[in-house]
């Protein structure tokens, strides 16, 4: 199985390219997000992150999904109080700060946890992801340029490029 994860990473290389290059769009359109150009632009791209790479992490659930099936994650990993997983079985138990070949863990070298419950994107249209993105009330208190800088943490860099 672990093998099998990173092979199966980096055989997504064709949608990490259209992930990294739709950073950029992300960018014009959220910037923009009232002009009908720019909608047409959003609706592009939202199926980058409506990926499982993302929605992994976006979750309405009480626990992480896994795959591009997008399963609950396996072992019973559950979501706990601050989206770092139960005390016991915290993410950093075995998510490190890059992907361990040897175990098949993903890992960033940032701080491995979920999204705020107030940040899961499952269920929502492309409208409604949009108007999230750009809704300082939802989205962590961002402005457009902050929502624009996080596309380039090392969180959400892991996911534009999960196994390289
Ligand atoms: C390993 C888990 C993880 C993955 C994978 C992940 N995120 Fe996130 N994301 C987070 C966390 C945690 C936050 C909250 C960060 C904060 O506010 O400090 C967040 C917040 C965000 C936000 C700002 C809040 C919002 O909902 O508007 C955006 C935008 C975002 N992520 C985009 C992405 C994109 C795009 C991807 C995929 C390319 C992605 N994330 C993948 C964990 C993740
Ligand atoms: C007991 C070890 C363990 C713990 C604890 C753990 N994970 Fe994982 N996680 C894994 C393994 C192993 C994989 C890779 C599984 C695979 O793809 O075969 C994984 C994969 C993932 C993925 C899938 C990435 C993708 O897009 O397919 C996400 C998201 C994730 N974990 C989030 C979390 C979060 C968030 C926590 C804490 C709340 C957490 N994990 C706790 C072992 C763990």
């Amino acid at each position: 199985m672990p093998a099998r994860t990173l092979v199966g990473f980096s055989s997504r290389r064709a949608l990490c390219a259209a992930l990294i290059a739709a950073t950029a769009v992300a960018g014009l359109a959220l910037a923009a997000v009232a002009q009908q150009s720019a909608a047409e632009t959003f609706r592009a791209i939202a199926p980058v992150f409506q990926s499982p790479r993302c929605m992994n992490c976006h979750t309405n659930t009480s626990f992480p999904r896994q795959g591009d099936d997008r399963h609950r994650h396996t072992m019973n990993v559950a979501r706990g109080a601050s989206g770092h997983g139960a005390a016991a079985q915290p993410c950093s138990m075995c998510h490190q700060r890059a992907n361990q070949a040897a175990s098949g863990v993903p890992g960033a070298d940032e701080d491995w946890h979920l999204a705020p419950l107030s940040m899961g994107w499952e269920g929502l249209t492309v409208g409604e992801l949009c108007r999230h993105l750009v809704d300082p009330a939802r989205n962590g208190g961002r402005s457009h340029d902050a929502v624009i800088d996080h596309l380039s943490t090392n969180l959400v860099r892991w996911a534009w490029a999960a196994g390289d």
